[in-house]
């Protein structure tokens, strides 16, 4: 595993967003994983900033969204294909048809699944995969306990992740009980994973996920597994762990 510790959250963006910019400028048709949540947003900005300015294009690439939740509409607010659109489709040259996030709208919970795999699998999987830290040690939404081996799937959110995201919502009776993920076998069938993580409320889950035991308790722990990982972080997040990079 490579490490990347910046010194703060703007920089911890700036070395995200040179990351994906190489991999967009060796593969211009590359497919991306791509990540919600309040980390990998100043990443996005960045990448705005380095397409505004000329240097980056994304007519020929592809994104593969790790998550949606259940029953959200693209134009509610709160799901992920919305967020998608204002933090970064809605400002660079991608095609929106070749931006894949699940269906949150789709009832069945084995079509909406077994689609997204399909999706995955026609476009040769995916590239670069993106990826935030839950304080859980979740990725996606494959909570603490979560099998390995799964593909796409329906789960139902642990009490503390609904907790977590209530802050978006009126109330927590109002965030959605379930949501389609990838799995983590899907995950780790990434051609390469970056990790983002920053502050220090990151510091203890950091340590845990790539230094202690590799188990579904942590589901990044899995992470250690696979062989072309790069932690992007900041010092508040990595000390402990990772201080000397
Ligand atoms: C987002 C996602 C989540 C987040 C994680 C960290 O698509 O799947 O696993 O990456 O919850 O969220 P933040 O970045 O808000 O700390």
């Amino acid at each position: 595993m490579r490490v990347y510790c910046a010194s703060d959250y703007y920089h911890v963006s700036r070395v995200a967003a040179n990351i994906i910019s190489a991999q967009v400028i060796m593969k211009p048709d590359c497919v991306l994983g791509l990540a919600t949540g309040s980390t990998p947003i100043g990443t996005y900005e960045q990448l705005i900033r380095w397409y505004e300015k000329g240097d980056l294009d994304f007519s020929q690439v592809h994104s593969i969204n790790l998550d949606e939740y259940r029953g959200l509409s693209p134009e509610n607010e709160q799901s992920y294909r919305y967020f998608m659109n204002h933090h970064l489709f809605d400002s660079i040259n991608i095609d929106k048809k070749n931006t894949f996030v699940p269906n949150g709208m789709e009832e069945d919970r084995e079509k909406a699944c077994r689609d997204y795999d399909e999706i995955i699998r026609a476009h040769g999987g995916v590239d670069m995969q993106i990826l935030g830290l839950g304080h859980n040690g979740h990725i996606g939404f494959n909570e603490p306990g979560s099998a390995f081996g799964k593909e796409t799937h329906c789960v139902k959110l642990t009490e503390s992740t609904i907790s977590a995201n209530a802050r978006f919502f009126a109330s927590a009776d109002d965030v959605p009980k379930e949501a389609y993920t990838m799995g983590i076998k899907s995950i780790m069938q990434a051609k390469k994973i970056v990790v983002i993580v920053s502050g220090e409320s990151k510091r203890e889950i950091v340590k845990k996920a790539f230094t202690g035991p590799i188990t579904p308790e942590v589901p990044a722990s899995v992470l250690q597994l696979h062989n072309d990982v790069i932690l992007v972080g900041d010092e508040a997040a990595l000390a402990d762990t990772f201080q000397n990079h």
